[in-house]
């Protein structure tokens, strides 16, 4: 069914000591789709997406992946940092195998997933290389490889791509598109540039902030397959760009 529920945050409300971060956030997270959320800094985005996580609990509301209340980090979400979270004293292949042999995976399920996720990303050869021997754009496609070697129904990326330079952060959307017509799975990307947003969502979230909230929900309707530059063409791109930058500022204000 293409329109069911995957993921589904109703009525969140959390606080930090007195300040309302979040306020009555409503975000349905489609089963297969790409999501992305675009919001000021400070919005509550990744404590949105930690909520996601079963990192933390929501203060009033629920969180609900397949109907059931998300109340602790499982194996059916994967979460991709900003950062990588690679561990450096581990090499490629065990960073990627890492959250799976902590299931106790039968070991050649283990290889044939690594491997296999080492070979969607782009890596195949560097499987024995340690984190500090790689380019920041190679360290996030570990990172990408470890969240899809453990095949979870969701994946969540919080600004996945934010520490790349520029070319490397349109190579990697590329491979992301690329990969994510192959998997299928449900994605919800955060990210601070529109462009990225309208360039891998079927639907972006636009939060505002003080509280945070949800101010708007828009279909991206371009296509695919799509590459950066297709969308960059396509007619509807510059409308939905000027459309949610204008939604961004008036919820700044
Ligand atoms: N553990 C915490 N304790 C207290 N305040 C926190 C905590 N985590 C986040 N905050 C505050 O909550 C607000 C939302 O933070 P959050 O990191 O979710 O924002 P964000 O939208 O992800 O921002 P950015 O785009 O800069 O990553 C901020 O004001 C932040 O200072
Ligand atoms: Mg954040």
């Amino acid at each position: 069914m293409a329109d069911s529920i995957a993921l589904r945050c109703q009525n969140v409300c959390k606080w930090f000591g007195s300040a309302a971060v979040l306020l009555d956030v409503n975000v349905d997270v489609r089963a297969g789709e790409f999501l992305c959320i675009v919001g000021p800094s400070g919005c509550g985005k990744t404590t949105l997406l930690r909520m996601m996580d079963g990192l933390l609990a929501p203060d009033y509301g629920t969180v609900t992946l397949d109907d059931v209340p998300v109340t602790s980090p499982k194996p059916s979400i994967s979460m991709v940092f900003q950062d990588f979270g690679l561990f450096p004293w581990k090499t490629v292949y065990n960073n990627v195998a890492f959250p799976l042999t902590l299931r106790h995976t039968p070991r050649a399920e283990v290889d044939s997933r690594v491997r296999s996720a080492i070979q969607l990303v782009g890596l195949a050869g560097s499987e024995s290389k340690y984190p500090k021997q790689l380019s920041g754009g190679m360290r996030q496609r570990v990172g990408l490889a470890r969240a899809l070697a453990a095949k979870p129904e969701v994946m969540l990326m919080d600004e996945p791509f934010a520490s790349v330079d520029a070319q490397v952060r349109e190579m990697l959307q590329e491979e992301l598109l690329r990969i994510w017509s192959d998997v299928k799975q449900t994605v919800v990307f955060i990210t601070h540039s529109i462009d990225e947003a309208i360039t891998l969502a079927d639907r972006i979230v636009v939060m505002g902030q003080r509280p945070g909230r949800v101010v708007s929900t828009v279909d991206v309707e371009i296509e695919r397959p799509r590459t950066v530059s297709s969308v960059r063409r396509h007619p509807s791109y510059a409308p939905l760009r000027d459309s949610i930058w204008s939604m961004l500022t008036s919820a700044a204000l």
